[in-house]
Formats: C-alpha cells, sequence, structure tokens
C-alpha cells in the first residue's frame, strides 16, 4: 500500500491535458464509421477545408448517423451531410432555440451573433457561455481540446462571408495559428448571490506526495434548499474532489467532527483507516475530476439539500515535483426558491463491488441495473482507478435497446456527459456497465477504496 502513490508518479499525467482521443476507438470500432485520414484534405473550398480539416477529424467520429451522440443533438457533420446539416438550419436546443439562434446564417457578419454552432465552439468565451447560457449544453468539441485558434477564425471568417459552400473565401494562411485557448489561471469563486459556498484550504500537498483528505462541514441551511446550480473551481493539480453525504443508517460514533482535516494517508504513505471508515457510509451529491466544474440542472429541476445538510468533502491532489504545492478548493451551491421547482433531481450511483482481476491479463466486467419507472437522466459520469482501460455503459431494452450512451477511456478525467434533453429510460430499462482493467501487476486486484484497489461505479443525476 505504501507504495501506491509511485503509480501516481509514474503516469504521464497533465491535470490539464484534455483526451483528444476520447472518442476515436468508440467511432470506428462501435459505430463503424469509415475513418478518414487526416492527410485527405480538400482545400477546393473553404467549406471543404473546414468540412475535411475539422470537421470529420474532430466532430463527425460523434456527430455520426446512429450515434447516440447525434441523436442527442440533432446534428450530424459527416461528409455527406455537414454542409446541409449546418447551414439554414434550426437547432435542437430548446434554450438556444427560444434565444432565435440558428445553427449557421447566411447573413455575414449578424450571423456569428446569431450561430449556435458557432457558441459551442468558442471556447475563449467559456465564462460567458457557462455562466450566461447554463441551458447551452457543453462546448465542443465534447471532452477534447479545443479547435486551434486558426481554425475558429477561419469559421468564423467563413461566417462572416455568408457561410458559402463553393468559393475560397478565407485565406488557408489563418490556420496556421495552432495556438490554443488556455483556460485562465485559477481564481477564487465569490459566494453566490442565493446559495452556499463550500471551501478547503489553501492547504500544502508535500513533494512527490499523494495528498487524499476528507473534511466533514456543515452547509448551514436550517431549512430544505434546491440546488440548481453546482460550480466548483480548484487550484492545479487536483485528481478530484466530491461532495459526499452520509447515508440515513450512518452509526454517530462513525460521524466525523467537524472540520477536522482526515488525511487517508500519512507522511509515509501509510494508509490511515481510522480517517477512511466513514466512507463506507458514503453517497455522491456532487463533484468532478476536472479543475473547474459549472454545472446546471435543466430547467425546473433542482437537488434537494435536506435541512441542516452536512457533506464530508474529498480533495485528491497529487504532487509530482520536488516542491510543495498549495491546493484550494471553492464549491459553490447555487439555489432557487422551491416554487420554481418542477421535478426533485435524485442522485444515480450505480456501484458493481464485485471486482476480481486476476494478474497480469485484460478483464472485461459487465453489471445491469434495471430502472423500475420511468427515469430521466441529466448527467452521468463514471469513476474507476487506474487500471480501467475503457469504461461504457449500454441501454438495454426500451427505444434505444443496445446503444452506447457514455464511454471513458481516461480514469482520471471521465468525461462528465450532461444531458440538457434528459436521456429517458422507460420503466424496465436497463443500463450495463462494461468496464475492462488491464491488470498489468502480479498481483490480483479487487474492489477497494485504495489507489491499488478497483473501483466501477457510473454516478449521475436523474429526474
Ligand atoms: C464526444 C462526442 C462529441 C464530439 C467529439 C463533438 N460533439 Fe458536438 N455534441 C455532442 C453532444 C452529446 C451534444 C449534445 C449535448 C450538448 O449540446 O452539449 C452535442 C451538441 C452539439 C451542437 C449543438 C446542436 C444543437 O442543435 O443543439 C453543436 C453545434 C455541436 N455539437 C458541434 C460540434 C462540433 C463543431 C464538434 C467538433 C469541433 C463537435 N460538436 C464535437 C457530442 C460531441
Amino acid at each position: 500500500m505504501g507504495h501506491s502513490k509511485w503509480y501516481y508518479l509514474n503516469k504521464d499525467n497533465n491535470i490539464m491535458k484534455k483526451n483528444i482521443h476520447l472518442f476515436w476507438l468508440l467511432a470506428s470500432a462501435i459505430i463503424g464509421c469509415d475513418q478518414k485520414n487526416n492527410d485527405e484534405f480538400d482545400d477546393s473550398s473553404s467549406w471543404r477545408s473546414i468540412q475535411t480539416r475539422i470537421l470529420t477529424p474532430k466532430c463527425a467520429n460523434c456527430h455520426v448517423a446512429g450515434s447516440s451522440f447525434a441523436e442527442q443533438s440533432g446534428l450530424i457533420l459527416t461528409e455527406d451531410v455537414g454542409y446541409a446539416e449546418t447551414v439554414s438550419q434550426n437547432v435542437k436546443n430548446a434554450a438556444a432555440q427560444k434565444d432565435g439562434l440558428e445553427m449557421v446564417g447566411t447573413q455575414g457578419l449578424p450571423s456569428v451573433y446569431k450561430s449556435f454552432f458557432w457558441e459551442k465552439i468558442n471556447y475563449p468565451d467559456e465564462d460567458h457561455f457557462y455562466n450566461d447560457h447554463p441551458n447551452y449544453g457543453s462546448l465542443m468539441p465534447l471532452g477534447g481540446d479545443p479547435l486551434t485558434n486558426g481554425e475558429l477564425e477561419f469559421i468564423r471568417q467563413w461566417i462572416v462571408a455568408g457561410a458559402p459552400k463553393d468559393g475560397k473565401v478565407v485565406d488557408l494562411k489563418v490556420l496556421e495559428d495552432t495556438r490554443r485557448y488556455q483556460r485562465p489561471a485559477f481564481r477564487p469563486l465569490e459566494k453566490p448571490t442565493q446559495g452556499y459556498q463550500l471551501k478547503l484550504g489553501p492547504f500544502e500537498v508535500a513533494p512527490n506526495f499523494n495528498r487524499e483528505f476528507f473534511v466533514y462541514q456543515q452547509v448551514g441551511n436550517p431549512t430544505d434548499v434546491y440546488v440548481k446550480r453546482v460550480e466548483i473551481e480548484m487550484r492545479s493539480g487536483s485528481h478530484h474532489f466530491l461532495i459526499y453525504n452520509f447515508r440515513a443508517n450512518t452509526p454517530a460514533s462513525v460521524m466525523p467532527k467537524e472540520g477536522l482535516v482526515r488525511d487517508i494517508w500519512d507522511a509515509n504513505g501509510g494508509f490511515l483507516m481510522q480517517n477512511a471508515i466513514a466512507m463506507q457510509y458514503h453517497t455522491f451529491f456532487g463533484g468532478t475530476q476536472w479543475p473547474r466544474l459549472n454545472y446546471t440542472f435543466p430547467e425546473g429541476v433542482a437537488l434537494k439539500m435536506p435541512a441542516n445538510s452536512g457533506f464530508d468533502l474529498n480533495s485528491h491532489y497529487v504532487n509530482r515535483s520536488k516542491e510543495k504545492i498549495i491546493g484550494e478548493v471553492y464549491a459553490n451551491l447555487h439555489t432557487v426558491d422551491k416554487s420554481q421547482v418542477k421535478y426533485e433531481a435524485g442522485i444515480l450511483d450505480l456501484n458493481n463491488t464485485n471486482i476480481f482481476l486476476p494478474p497480469n491479463q485484460k478483464t472485461t466486467l459487465q453489471k445491469s441495473f434495471t430502472f423500475n419507472k420511468q427515469t430521466r437522466i441529466a448527467m452521468l459520469f463514471s469513476h474507476a482507478h487506474q487500471l480501467m482501460s475503457e469504461f461504457k455503459v449500454f441501454v438495454e431494452g426500451g427505444a434505444n435497446n443496445g446503444k452506447m450512451i457514455y464511454y471513458a477511456d481516461d480514469w482520471e478525467h471521465p468525461p462528465i456527459l450532461s444531458f440538457n434533453d434528459p436521456l429517458i429510460l422507460e420503466a424496465g430499462t436497463k443500463l450495463r456497465l462494461e468496464a475492462t482493467y488491464n491488470n498489468n501487476t502480479n498481483q490480483a486486484v479487487s474492489f477497494g477504496l485504495t489507489a491499488d484497489d478497483e473501483m466501477m461505479i457510473l454516478f449521475g443525476y436523474y429526474y
């Protein structure tokens, strides 16, 4: 157990890294689309440059006929229909529709400001996007690196030129700017105007150390309140931050003392069992494996936070450097008045604890969970440890039978997939979790809490 931190140290992990290959496997292996060679660019018109240089390699893997992503977004970006699906088309997203946006208009400059397509890729406006348009979904490409500054500028100029199908209206030189938007440095969050703020730190993380701890904090809400939006901001170096509730049957003796910092590892990497004991009574409330989260529930949906709520806050930082680093976490729980809540959100926590991974081999585990009544899923993300190579979720039964709805190949930063139009599972439908682990150690690995053990959980919100 004492050596577990070395696994983290050896693994090439840049916390800001986004996995560009996230869905390529999915596209070619599962959906069976023909993956075009990236070098086959066609610059016979500006539109063809956009299609062959940007949309085909970076978008069409998800936006391809038959995929659940295409269905959810209503948008197909493959070569055959890319132009027809974008120019002068309506958008699917209800909030954007209400705001009068179209996919890509042909009025030139004014169309830039009316284009949902542009809004969805315009990463440099990230703050505006998430703060002012909480129901516009995620920035694209989902789970991947932002388009380069040059790609964005090329598309912008093409829209300004009236979004023509033919003709070269943008200089290809524009594409030479291959820099990308970088998220601004950590900024403490201001307290919400309506809601509560939870905060950890600043705290130190020793050189070459894998620090994980819990702190129990009372929220300070005397009455039931409804959380509409969760915003999290962390100093870099975070592996994850999770907000846990306690199960109703938690013995009083296990409830942690408020404010006490409970480290899981001592300075030598030894496991501090007494500080981890509360974990078996935890239920998920919120959290992220990304350095920043800004999640808003769909219109009319909110998560109930009962009066006098208290949470076990769980921060995990990984410091591979020779200097100590400083960690800090802010979490804002924005609330709304009960009168605005049509549906109370629930927490999905599908957990397979039946894990056995023989040494030196790949193992794929499956477990299905049945939904006994109609369920609308608003958000999903997977949780597993370092041996996980792929995590897939399929629908079994009903209209979407056999469809893959979630895919992760990065155990540290699984995509947080939010559905603005919820994924509807009819009564009797199942979700099948399928996780593949590559146990390259000489020991069998089973379910457990430490970094050397494994997990297989699908978290999410439903209503
Ligand atoms: C990993 C899969 C994935 C990739 C890659 C991806 N998208 Fe999406 N896209 C989605 C999903 C899922 C939605 C619906 C949810 C949302 O809007 O956040 C969506 C929605 C959209 C929408 C909104 C459609 C509407 O009418 O509501 C646009 C526009 C869009 N994507 C453009 C792009 C572009 C352009 C790229 C490439 C630069 C891209 N996407 C890459 C999965 C993906």
